[in-house]
């Protein structure tokens, strides 16, 4: 029988009007999962949203010998004695962040083979500093047939310089560190919101650990750790993403459940676009009465611009008045989505790590291929001002990091529906 694929069919839209829940954070909850692994016990997560991610990440823990149920929106983890320690290749491949299962594994069981990711459209992404700072606490790591093997039979608590402040890789190091023996400093330490969450559920579990949200974290080794409940924060990137969106096609909305406090950079960048916006009792409102301003981005580590807000920003300078310099700092070749906005008839020209944005009134309807997550939500988000019909297939991708998508633009007002193509 032939695969029944899904597409994304958007039409013209807006003012958008309404509320939008926001979800749990994708790129907490993957973390806070890996951190189950470090101590027996059954945990209870809540505000996990149902994404395809998740479920890469359980059907992982799961082959682990791990029982995972997600019910709602609250995902119950229970952890044995004993759990294999290895990370095949067919999962990694699926989901890069998969490689935090190999900080706590190696902290708990003294042994960790996690399969080497591939590179995918972000150009290559290594895993070096993760190696070198479990290195730094004692770990003996080779690499063979395509597997990262770490052994250690007690990590020792140490002081390690991040050479960038990698979010995986401090995370990591923050779950190895919560049951090494001694104290670990963590200098150039990722300071995203998700790191902090991440340290508060071990903190939860009964981690020492002070600072995470700032450069540098200490972390005081402990002998043992408990399972526990936890909820976890808002996706501020879903969020940026319906504030995309009212940009785009203008409107009144609030965000239900966001925090403005993770995501003030981009409010003043969206501010400075003409975009009105305020913190709420429990979240933010934006309204958009007229065609946003362009403006220069650059992304930069939290608390600057994240990389995973540049294709929306990028799909709203698209239609924005003016020209916009956009600057890539964390990855290369993370561009791919602009030919598709170009298909659609976007003014935007790349030199290297740079994007020359020149808005245009109106985009026109063309199909276009999602590349990945944020980018294929841009293209859905642009097409809102694209006259005609706009087709975005290869929606997989956009399942992997938001729920329900199509629903909550559709309670907005944008004319989108999901098809069977
Ligand atoms: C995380 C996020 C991702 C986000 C990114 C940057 C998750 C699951 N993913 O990815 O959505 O876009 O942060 O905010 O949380 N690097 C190395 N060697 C390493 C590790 C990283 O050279 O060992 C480089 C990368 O190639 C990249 C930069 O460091 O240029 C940032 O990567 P990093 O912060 O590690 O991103 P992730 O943690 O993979």
């Amino acid at each position: 029988m032939p695969e029944v694929r899904e597409a994304i069919l958007v039409r013209p839209s807006g003012p958008l009007t309404g509320t939008v829940p926001i979800s749990g954070a994708k790129n907490s909850v993957l973390k806070v999962m890996a951190a189950t692994l470090l101590a027996p016990g059954t945990y209870t997560i809540r505000n996990v949203p149902r994404i395809e991610d998740v479920a890469i990440m359980a059907e992982l823990l799961e082959a682990m010998g791990v029982t995972v149920a997600h019910v709602g929106d609250v995902l119950t983890v229970d952890v044995g004695e004993s759990v294999i320690p290895e990370a095949p290749y067919e999962l990694v491949e699926k989901m890069r962040a998969s490689v935090v299962v190999l900080g706590p594994l190696l902290a708990r069981f003294g042994e960790a083979r996690v399969a080497l990711p591939g590179g995918d459209d972000f150009g290559s992404r290594p895993i070096d500093i993760h190696l070198r700072a479990l290195a730094d606490l004692g770990a003996h790591i080779e690499t063979k047939r395509g597997f990262v093997i770490a052994r250690a039979e007690q990590l020792l608590g140490a002081r390690i310089i991040l050479d960038f402040p990698s979010v995986t890789a401090t995370e990591n190091v923050l779950m190895a560190a919560s049951l090494a023996k001694g104290t670990t400093v963590i200098d150039n330490a990722a300071r995203e919101p998700e790191v902090a969450d991440l340290a508060a559920f071990l903190n939860r579990m009964g981690a020492h650990i002070l600072g995470a949200g700032t450069s540098t974290i200490t972390v005081e080794g402990v002998n043992e750790l408990g399972a526990v409940d936890h909820t976890i924060i808002p996706d501020r990137v879903e969020a940026a993403t319906f504030l995309a969106a009212v940009g785009v096609a203008g409107g009144e909305i609030t965000l239900a459940g966001a925090r403005p406090d993770h995501m003030d950079m981009l409010c003043l960048k969206l501010g400075e676009m003409g975009m009105r916006i305020s913190p709420t009792n429990d979240g933010l409102w934006a309204m958009v009465n007229r065609r946003l301003s362009s403006v220069d981005v650059s992304t930069l580590p939290y608390p600057g611009i994240a990389t995973d807000y540049k294709p929306l920003l990028v799909a709203l300078l698209s239609v924005a008045d003016g020209v916009g310099i956009v600057t890539e700092n964390l990855f290369s070749g993370r561009f791919r989505y602009v030919d598709e906005l170009v298909r659609m008839g976007a003014d935007i020209r790349t030199e290297g790590h740079h994007a020359v944005v020149r808005g245009v009134a109106q985009l026109s309807g063309a199909p276009v291929k999602a590349p990945d997550i944020r980018a294929g939500a841009a293209l859905v988000i642009a097409s809102l001002r694209a006259e005609g019909e706009t087709l975005v297939t290869n929606i997989h991708h956009i399942d992997r990091g938001y729920e329900n998508f199509v629903g909550k633009l559709q309670a907005i007002g944008a004319d989108v529906q999901r098809v069977q193509i």
